[in-house]
């Protein structure tokens, strides 16, 4: 299978994700953008909503895969040199 590539905060990335992976899951393991959280891993309470896209999206039931080619923002991605947003 081909590197999921996508573009994470204005960065472009590029990784191997295996199939029936969540995209929260890839956030945080495999990126380090730890301020995704994980609450209820059922797609219910929204703490791990990011936007793909820009229509903000629940990424814990999120296939990574689908995000190929994508943009992706993060709270991480609205931090303003450095300091994160009030979000
Ligand atoms: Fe609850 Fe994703 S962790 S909706």
């Amino acid at each position: 299978m081909p590197p999921l590539q996508m573009t994470v905060n204005g960065q472009a990335v590029s990784l191997d994700v295996a199939e029936g992976r969540s995209l929260a899951d890839v956030l945080r393991y495999d990126l380090g953008l730890t301020d995704t959280k994980i609450g209820c891993g059922e797609g219910t309470c929204g703490t791990c909503t990011i936007l793909v896209n820009d229509p903000p999206i629940r990424s814990c039931r999120f296939p990574a895969l689908r995000a190929r080619g994508a943009q992706v923002l993060t709270i991480e991605g609205v931090a303003q040199e450095g300091t994160l947003h009030s979000l």
